[in-house]
């Protein structure tokens, strides 16, 4: 989403309480004005609708049949469910999933039409439900190759690998589609920690089994990952040399060896035989 002036407004909410965990805000969010002196917001954390007060959120639930995002469930691998939310069928949804997002997400703007958007909402799912660990968003048609408009995994689910996850989902979407994708910028300082981590490790995987020379545009036909992404990491890792007027990739095994041992671990494995999606329309 476009860049905004949006960072320079004093953050409003400053807790949210959401299934089993209570987390503390990192930025602004535009709540309806109703909600701007509320210190804290108790979302029901299946339909996401926010309420005031812990007692409404309590009516709520004895009411809310949801157990899972609206939507249709396109991946399933032990506990971890991936629904596909379309922002046009399932508008409040997706504008209250908005809401809760920007908390967390800073120079992003939500005055965009959730219409254009599908949401793809990881689950942690078990007898009392699926519980949301986090989401990306990704325009219907993108015009700039855009494959993921908006990541976040929230607070109490962070730094477990499943951002990562959610960066390879992104790419298998767009390895379907046949076609190459790239996130939408500008990236977050954990956004792009997070790109660096899969670019590094999904290319030097690659160049570490593959034997005889291998060119940048077939690497982004194997991986969808957009030939400047590719460039830019293997050039910050050193491993491009310009000969020629071209660039060619020098894969010492050495040198890859220890780029990978510092590009920290894998991440949840995306089962692509588990994934049971086509392409929206
Ligand atoms: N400190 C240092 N490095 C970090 C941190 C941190 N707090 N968090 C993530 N990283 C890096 C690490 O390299 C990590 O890999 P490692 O754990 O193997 O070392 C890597 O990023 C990814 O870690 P994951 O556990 O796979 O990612 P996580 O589930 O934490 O999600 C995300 C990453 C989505 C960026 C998360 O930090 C987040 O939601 N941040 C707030 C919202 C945001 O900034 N989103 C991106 C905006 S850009 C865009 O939307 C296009
Ligand atoms: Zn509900």
């Amino acid at each position: 989403l476009r860049e905004h002036e949006e960072f320079t407004k004093v953050k409003n909410i400053a807790k949210i309480e959401l299934g089993r965990y209570e987390i503390d805000t990192w930025y602004f969010s535009p709540f309806p004005p109703e909600y701007n002196d509320c210190f804290k917001l108790y979302f029901c954390e299946f339909c996401l609708n926010f309420m005031k007060r812990k007692e409404q959120l309590q009516r709520h639930m004895r009411k809310c049949d949801l157990k899972h995002p609206p939507g249709d469930e396109i991946y399933r691998s032990g506990t971890l469910s991936m629904f596909e939310v379309d922002g046009k069928k399932n508008k409040v949804y997706a504008q209250n999933l908005c809401y809760l997002a920007k908390l967390f997400l800073d120079h992003k703007t939500l005055y965009y039409d959730v219409d254009l958007f599908l949401f793809y909402v990881l689950c942690e799912c078990d007898d009392r439900g699926c519980h949301m660990v986090g989401y990306f968003s990704k325009e219907k048609h993108s015009e700039e190759s855009y494959n993921l408009a908006c990541i976040l995994t929230l607070p109490p689910y962070q730094r477990k690998g499943y951002g990562k996850f959610l960066i390879a989902f992104s790419y298998e979407l767009s390895k379907k589609e046949g076609k190459v994708g790239t996130p939408e910028r500008p990236l977050s300082d954990l956004g792009l920690l997070s790109y660096r981590g899969y670019w590094t490790r999904v290319l030097l995987d690659i160049l570490k089994k593959h034997k005889g020379n291998i060119s940048i545009k077939e690497l982004s036909d194997m991986t969808a990952i957009k030939v400047d992404d590719i460039l830019n990491t293997l050039q910050s890792l050193e491993l491009i040399q310009y000969r020629k007027g071209q660039h060619v990739i020098c894969a010492d095994p050495k040198v890859l060896d220890r780029h990978l041992k510092a590009a920290g671990r894998g991440g949840l494995e995306v089962d692509v035989s588990k994934l049971i999606w086509i392409p929206y329309k």
